[in-house]
């Protein structure tokens, strides 16, 4: 894999576009948008039906999304088994695979983060909004990423819970003692305001939906999370 991720620990605000957001009938130009827009990574999520109470796509789809784009794929894995479903998101070119801490994953925790990290891909970890973080910390020390749900995963469009910010700054007073950074990611409700409080918080990478493509213009919205407009 020739995708540098840890050059870009805490030196600079990631952008990962979701594109459960996108328009699927031109999947293929939405991608090349958000490229020439200025995005950094390209988020994936991916719902079960079980796990969450939605179906979004599978390892398919990524193999599209990875001809399409040489940008880092951020797979989000809403599911139950992971580990069964693992291998095929690396075989189709996953950069980071995140899985879930919740018993309903029905996953060993342990294990999981193992087999991502022996395929030679970066490992997250993401804990829903009703999750304790203390769940999560146990961890800290054995994965590349926390993802911090911003609202309760399923759908795209959800408001923003700045209840959540705490884990965020918890998880960045972790990292302030540690020489090894974990990068700390936001998902959902990101916009130009609640992407300022995740960062004024901690976050460094900023999974953003319908902000980015329900916009007219991608490379002005990606500015805007970035909080640098005129600058990509
Ligand atoms: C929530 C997903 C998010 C979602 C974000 O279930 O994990 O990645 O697509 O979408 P917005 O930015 O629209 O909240
Ligand atoms: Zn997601």
């Amino acid at each position: 894999m020739h995708y540098s991720f840890t050059a870009s620990l805490m030196a600079r605000i990631i952008i990962a576009p979701s594109v459960l957001a996108a328009d699927f009938s031109r999947l293929s130009d939405e991608i090349h948008r958000i490229e020439t827009a200025g995005a950094d990574w390209i988020h994936c999520d991916i719902m079960d039906g079980h796990f969450v109470d939605n179906i979004s796509f599978g390892p398919d789809i990524v193999r599209f999304v990875r001809k399409e784009t040489s940008l880092p794929l951020d797979v989000h894995l809403m599911i139950e088994h992971a580990e069964h479903y693992v291998p095929r998101f690396i075989k189709v070119g996953a950069n980071s695979i995140t899985v879930h801490v919740e018993p309903e994953a029905k996953h060993d925790v342990v294990k999981t983060l193992r087999q991502i990290r022996e395929a030679g891909c970066r490992a997250g970890l993401t804990l829903n909004p009703e999750t304790a973080f203390d769940l999560v910390e146990p961890f800290l020390g054995t994965i590349d990423m926390l993802l911090v749900m911003t609202v309760h995963p399923g759908f795209g469009g959800q408001e923003f819970r700045a209840d959540q910010m705490e884990k965020v700054r918890r998880a960045a007073a972790w990292n302030k003692s540690r020489e090894r950074k974990i990068d700390i990611e936001v998902d959902g409700g990101i916009n130009d305001r609640t992407a300022r409080i995740s960062i004024e918080n901690g976050a460094n990478v900023l999974v953003a939906g319908t902000s980015i493509f329900h916009s007219k213009d991608y490379a002005k919205a990606i500015r805007e999370l970035r909080g640098v407009p005129g600058v990509n």
